[in-house]
């Protein structure tokens, strides 16, 4: 990994631009959550103390400080924003049977699925209620529409499993849906609240969609060709669970007539032998670097929907976030 996009490089220097912006957006966070409830705050303690990139709080109080000022509605929507993707987090475990995340233990290994079900709930409303705090009743809406697009693509995807002629076109509006309309919002959110042009809160929602674009295909990537111990979390389930992503949908579709039988009957029966031998063809396939290349393609675009706004520290960051948003290797 790059040291100047790892742990130690990128997100320490936006942590240090946006340092107390985002440390107050954490106490809103633990502040709302916090539970009388022995059983509650274990599970609170656990996940709490095991924190992720906040990328998405990150995405918000950068776009508010490129476009404006940061003030007290960014910092609530913050704690929001990374609410709602815990929780997403949460359900999508259960959905995956994954037994890590955040280096250790996801709440359905370590306590149960129905606690990860009401667990994911208790974010969800949360996040709704903290939201409902603002004067504006904007945000509240906002969040909530696109919430209900992220479930939605949720619930495209589990339509689409072990669905093997899944489309590139298909794949793109799920990861659209389930990742990149959160990322979006985030990017209004924060312009929006900044008090800027619409026209410049319209192209930072496109930076954030086109972002979560890339962070996605990266991220399906990763489950292929990543290190558990790198990233924390479970890896290798998308096949598992038959969800196709861009490298197998890509390995299909471009190959040869008489190859393709065979291909379908390995993405039909998840096993340790079907795998390997998957391994193998998409390495001798361009589906990989494909891949890669349509991630660095929505990162472009990326950039260039980031042109309107002036040249400053917060924008440079987030120029540098879509460069690892598309080479993450966590
Ligand atoms: C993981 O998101 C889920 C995806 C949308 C790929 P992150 O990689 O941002 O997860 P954390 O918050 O850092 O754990
Ligand atoms: C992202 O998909 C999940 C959500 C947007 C909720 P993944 O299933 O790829 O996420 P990871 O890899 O488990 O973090
Ligand atoms: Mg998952
Ligand atoms: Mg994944």
């Amino acid at each position: 990994m790059s040291e100047d996009i790892g742990r130690n490089g990128l997100l320490a220097r936006v942590e240090e631009f946006i340092g107390c912006d985002l440390h107050e957006a954490d106490e809103i966070y633990l502040r709302e959550l916090e539970s009388a409830h022995p059983y509650v705050s274990d599970i609170l303690k656990h996940v709490t103390h095991f924190r992720g990139k906040r990328l998405r709080p990150m995405l918000l109080l950068l776009s508010a400080a490129a476009t404006g000022d940061i003030n007290s509605n960014h910092k609530v929507l913050g704690a929001v924003v990374e609410m709602i993707h815990t929780a997403t987090l949460v359900h999508d475990d259960v959905l995956d049977e994954a037994a890590t995340r955040r280096h250790v233990a996801t709440v359905n290994s370590r306590w149960n699925n129905e606690t990860s079900v009401l667990f994911g709930d208790y974010l969800f409303t949360h996040a709704f209620h903290l939201a409902s705090s603002l004067e504006s009743t904007v945000a509240c809406r906002l969040i909530g529409r696109a919430t209900n697009i992220v479930c939605e693509g949720e619930l495209a995807q589990v339509h689409e499993r072990g669905n093997i002629d899944l489309t590139e076109d298909s794949y793109l509006k799920i990861i659209d849906y389930k990742t990149a309309e959160l990322c979006a919002v985030c990017c209004r959110l924060g312009a929006y609240f900044s008090n800027a042009d619409p026209a410049i809160v319209e192209s930072l929602e496109s930076y954030g969609r086109s972002l979560g674009m890339a962070f996605q295909i990266a991220d399906d990537l990763l489950d292929i060709l990543g290190n558990e111990t790198e990233t924390g979390k479970s890896l290798g389930t998308d096949w598992e669970k038959q969800k196709l992503t861009l490298p197998l949908i890509r390995l299909l579709s471009t190959a040869d007539e008489s190859e393709r039988p065979r291909i379908r009957e390995l993405l039909s029966q998840p096993s340790q032998e079907s795998w390997t031998a998957l391994s193998e063809m998409l390495a001798g396939s361009d589906a990989i670097e494909y891949s890669y290349n349509r991630a660095t393609g929505f990162a472009a675009d990326a950039l260039r929907h980031l042109e309107c706004t002036p040249m400053s520290t917060a924008r440079q960051l987030l120029e540098e976030i879509v460069e690892f948003a598309a080479q993450r290797t966590f």
